[in-house]
């Protein structure tokens, strides 16, 4: 009995002190921890805490390590925080061999195990939206225009002149944008599918959930785990199921006529299909690929909306400046992008918007695909995912004097400024302005988004009041990184009369 107890008391003990030796060799200790402890076992409480007080800890930790580095515990793994312009500036210039933003985004996603790894390796949709879909902005957004105007009209019901309804606005901001994009992603008529735009808007759930649950589970059994309980490749299947006639079709059509055809759609979801075509990528892909783009424009922009009609509807003294302003354009130049171009406070309000609230706390995702040394000596071992600080970003009087007041029009004035044209326009980057991340995997579809956010914008301004019932603006929702517009919460829209222009 004895040298049982013997034997399993040393097996024990090895174990414990391999487990502490392994910890004090590991070379992120040397990097300073907030929001908990680091030792062993314990980093589970700083994991919980981080996500209840992320936004506290990102806020301290950015004025007690400016230009440097700290981490936080996550459930399975640290997290590098890099603070201040410094860092900012380091992670943009890192090249793709050092730090990967495509790899940071496939890990905090789990993608190798909920999705499959082929639309990372090989993510020829975000060279889509960074080349063709900007490109073809003037010709897309008339179009966006048309199905956005049908579908506030739906969404926000406007009873007889003169009354105010009751509009929960981010569910309602997500239908607008899910069918507006898909105007331009998927065309007529699937992009006013009830069942098509709801799987569109719920896969980022499932994405999410997906994640959740990838994250507490060992490393050993994800491959297992992925493959059982994905829900987003439910979503895909699904998918590809309201994609297939028109895949069929449209292969049907190339048979005939080859690479071109009369009436070819100009479209994403024909982008996609003739590079899959070429990759001869099973119909699969393209649906993957189709609620990618969906997964990254729906969220992220029915967010953002959702936000800058909160903020309006509480500062209502900005709806008239800002109609004097579109009346006169929409007038001389039509729902085009060059009328867009020209509205630079309503192209301020959003940035201000973003600035302000934001959509998450940090910016900039890379992986460290080598070993890394920081400018500020930093050492980073491979594989570690770095982040860098956005919401004290934009909070630093610093980069924004009066940073704690929302200024609507602060970017329009900065405009006016000789030389300062573009620099302050809603779409343009900087080491002070990083809601599209900066630098060269700055969000590539922020050109179209900004496009739409504007026009749709413009139209509710122009055709609606709006306020809220009494008159407190409800706060933003903290979890984790997120940060969440009030979701459940309503403003009372009211046609106008005089919308000739409209
Ligand atoms: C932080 O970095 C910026 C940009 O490199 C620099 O201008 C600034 O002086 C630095 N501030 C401090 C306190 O280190
Ligand atoms: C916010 O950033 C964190 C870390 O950088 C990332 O894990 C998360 O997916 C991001 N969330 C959203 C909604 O983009
Ligand atoms: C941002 O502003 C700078 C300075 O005006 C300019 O050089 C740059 O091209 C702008 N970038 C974009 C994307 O507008």
């Amino acid at each position: 009995m004895e040298d049982q107890a013997t034997v399993v008391f040393t097996g024990l003990a090895i174990l414990v002190v391999s487990y502490i030796l392994r910890w004090r060799m590991d070379p992120l200790n040397s990097i300073p921890t907030l929001g908990g402890s680091s030792l062993p076992g314990l980093s589970y409480f700083a994991a919980l805490n981080f996500m209840r007080n992320a936004k506290d800890i990102i806020d301290e930790g950015y004025i007690r390590f400016y230009n440097r580095t700290y981490k936080v515990a996550m459930p399975d793994k640290w997290l590098v925080i890099a603070s201040g312009p410094k860092m900012i500036d380091e992670l943009r210039r890192r090249p793709d061999e050092d730090v990967s933003f495509l790899a940071g985004v496939e890990e905090t996603i789990q993608a190798k195990y909920t999705l499959g790894e082929d639309a990372f390796a090989d993510p020829y949709h975000v060279d889509i939206i960074k080349e063709k879909l900007t490109r073809t902005l003037p010709a897309v957004l008339p179009e966006v225009v048309d199905e956005l105007r049908l579908a506030v009209q739906e969404y926000i019901p406007a009873k007889d002149e003169g009354e105010w309804v009751k509009v929960t606005v981010m569910p309602t901001m997500q239908h607008i944008v899910a069918r507006a994009s898909n105007r331009a992603f998927v065309g007529l008529p699937l992009c006013r599918n009830e069942g098509f735009l709801e799987l569109a808007i719920m896969f980022t759930r499932a994405v999410v959930k997906d994640r959740n649950v990838m994250a507490r589970v060992p490393r050993l059994l994800k491959p297992l785990v992925g493959f059982f309980v994905s829900q987003a490749k439910t979503s895909i299947r699904r998918a590809a199921q309201y994609l297939k006639p028109l895949v069929d079709e449209k292969t049907a059509l190339m048979e005939q006529a080859g690479d071109d055809w009369e009436d070819k759609p100009n479209d994403m979801l024909q982008w996609i299909f003739d590079e899959a075509i070429h990759r001869k990528d099973p119909l699969w892909s393209v649906a993957e690929r189709v609620l990618l783009v969906n997964f990254a424009a729906i969220h992220t922009s029915s967010t953002s909306f959702t936000h800058v009609i909160f903020d309006l509807a509480a500062r209502p003294e900005h709806l008239q400046p800002l109609r004097d302003e579109i009346e006169p354009i929409i007038a001389s130049d039509g729902w085009t992008k060059a009328a867009m171009g020209k509205m630079w406070k309503l192209d301020s309000v959003l940035r201000e918007s973003q600035r302000w609230n934001g959509i998450n706390l940090t910016s900039l995702i890379r992986k460290a695909m080598r070993d890394i040394t920081l400018n500020d000596g930093t050492f980073i071992p491979k594989g570690t995912i770095i982040v860098t600080a956005q919401h004290p970003t934009h909070r630093d009087e610093t980069n924004y004097p009066d940073a704690n007041v929302f200024d609507g029009f602060r970017f329009a004035r900065m405009r006016e400024q000789e030389g300062e044209g573009t620099k302050h326009q809603f779409v343009n980057t900087s080491i002070e302005y990083v809601p599209f991340g900066h630098g060269k995997h700055a969000c590539p579809g922020r050109f179209f988004a900004a496009n739409e956010l504007k026009a749709m914008l413009a139209y509710i301004v122009l055709n609606y009041d709006f306020k809220l019932e009494d008159g407190v603006r409800p706060p933003n929702v903290y979890t984790g990184f997120t940060i969440l517009p009030p979701m459940d919460k309503q403003v009372m829209f009211r046609k106008r009369e005089l919308s000739k222009s409209a």
